[in-house]
C-alpha cells in the first residue's frame, strides 16, 4: 500500500473502533492473505453462492453471451473484483470458443489476486485478449476512454457488503461512468431459508473465522496494533425481514488494544461486538428498485434452478 492508502486505512479503522457500536470495513478483508482465505470460503459446500452462480454460467452461458453481444461488435468485458475468476472462466471459455470479439479487463484491489488470475488465464485461455488492472473500480472504468461498448460484471453478490445507501450511491456512480448501450451483469443473493444462509457464514471449517480475524492481523501488521486474535470469536446473525446477514467478532473478555503507530488505545468489554461485514440478501422488488433508482433498465434475469441467486442484466438507455 502507498502512504495515502495506509493513511486512509488507519483513519477508517480508528473511526470504526471509536464508534459505538464498534465496526470495521469488510473492504479491508482482501489483502493477499484475505483473498486466499476467501478462495477457501468459496470452495466450502456450505457457501452455496458460488455453486449457484457457477450453475447459471454453465447452463445459461449461450443466452448470456447473446445478450451481452447482440450485434457482434468488439466490446470490453470489465469485471469488478474478479478474484480468482473461477466462475467467469466458464463464460470466457465460451466467448473465446465462439470467436466473439472482446477484451477481458478484470479489476481487483489485490495485486496478488490479479497476478494469479493473469497467470491462470494465460495458461488456460491463451487466445483471450486480457488486460488486468489493480485499483479503484470507478477510477479505472472512467480511465477507459475508448469508444467500444462496455459490459460490466459485478458478480458473487459483492454488492451485498454495502449498505442500501452505499449500494445506491455506488450504482449511481457506476451509471455515470457508462454510456448508452453499456450493460451491467450484477449478482444478487436472494432471501431464502435463514438456516441455509447462516450455514454459509458459520462454517465448521473455520475459514470464515480466519477471514474475519485476518483483518485484525492486518491491522497489527500495518498499524502496529497488538490485537490478540485468541481473545475474539466470530458470530453471524441473519434477519429475514430486512435480508441482512451480519458478521461480528466478539471480545471474549475485558481487554485493551494499543496502536503503536498512532498511539490510540481501544478498550473492549467482555462480549462487546465489532461489526465486521454485512452480506445483504435481496428479493426481486429490491433489485428492480435499485435498477430504477440508479437509472438502469432491467433487461433480463438469469436465475439458478433453486431460485437462490440472480444475475440480473441491466442496460443503460
Ligand atoms: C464476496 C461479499 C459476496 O458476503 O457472501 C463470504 C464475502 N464473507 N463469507 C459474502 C464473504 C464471508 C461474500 N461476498
Amino acid at each position: 500500500m502507498n502512504l495515502t492508502e495506509t493513511t486512509e486505512f488507519a483513519s477508517d479503522v480508528i473511526a470504526g473502533l471509536s464508534s459505538h457500536p464498534k465496526q470495521l470495513s469488510s473492504k479491508y478483508f482482501y489483502d493477499d492473505r484475505g483473498s486466499m482465505i476467501f478462495k477457501d470460503i468459496m470452495q466450502m459446500p456450505e457457501y452455496y453462492l458460488t455453486d449457484c452462480e457457477l450453475e447459471i454460467f454453465k447452463n445459461q452461458k449461450a443466452d448470456i453471451a447473446d445478450e451481452i453481444n447482440p450485434n457482434g461488435i468488439f466490446f470490453e468485458l470489465i469485471e469488478l473484483g474478479a478474484g480468482d475468476g473461477f466462475k467467469t472462466i466458464v463464460l470466457l471459455n465460451y466467448l473465446v470458443q465462439q470467436k466473439i470479439n472482446f477484451q477481458y479487463i478484470p479489476i481487483d484491489i489485490s495485486a496478488k489476486a490479479n497476478e494469479n488470475l493473469q497467470y491462470a488465464l494465460q495458461l488456460s485461455l491463451p487466445n483471450l485478449a486480457l488486460d488486468c488492472k489493480t485499483g479503484d473500480y470507478l477510477k479505472l472504468i472512467s480511465g477507459l476512454t475508448g469508444a467500444s461498448p462496455k459490459i460490466i460484471l459485478f458478480l458473487g453478490s459483492n454488492i451485498g457488503n454495502l449498505t442500501e445507501n452505499e449500494s445506491l450511491s455506488f450504482l449511481k456512480q457506476l451509471r455515470n461512468v457508462l454510456n448508452k448501450g453499456d450493460k451491467l451483469l450484477i449478482g444478487f443473493d436472494l432471501k431464502k431459508d435463514p438456516e441455509i444462509i447462516l450455514k454459509a457464514y458459520n462454517d465448521p471449517h473455520g475459514h470464515t473465522t480466519a477471514f474475519n480475524l485476518n483483518l485484525l492481523h492486518r491491522i497489527n501488521a500495518e498499524l502496529g496494533a497488538n490485537f490478540n486474535t485468541d481473545y475474539f470469536y466470530h458470530e453471524e446473525t441473519y434477519d429475514h425481514q430486512t435480508g441482512t446477514a451480519k458478521s461480528f467478532l466478539i471480545s471474549k473478555k475485558d481487554q485493551s488494544v494499543r496502536f503503536g503507530k498512532t498511539n490510540n488505545i481501544f478498550r473492549f468489554t467482555a462480549n462487546e461486538k465489532i461489526l465486521m461485514e454485512i452480506s445483504q440478501k435481496y428479493d426481486e422488488t429490491m433489485i428492480n428498485n435499485f435498477a430504477k433508482n440508479s437509472r438502469f433498465t432491467v433487461e433480463r434475469n438469469f436465475i439458478d434452478s433453486r431460485s437462490w441467486f440472480i444475475d440480473s442484466l441491466w442496460k443503460v438507455e
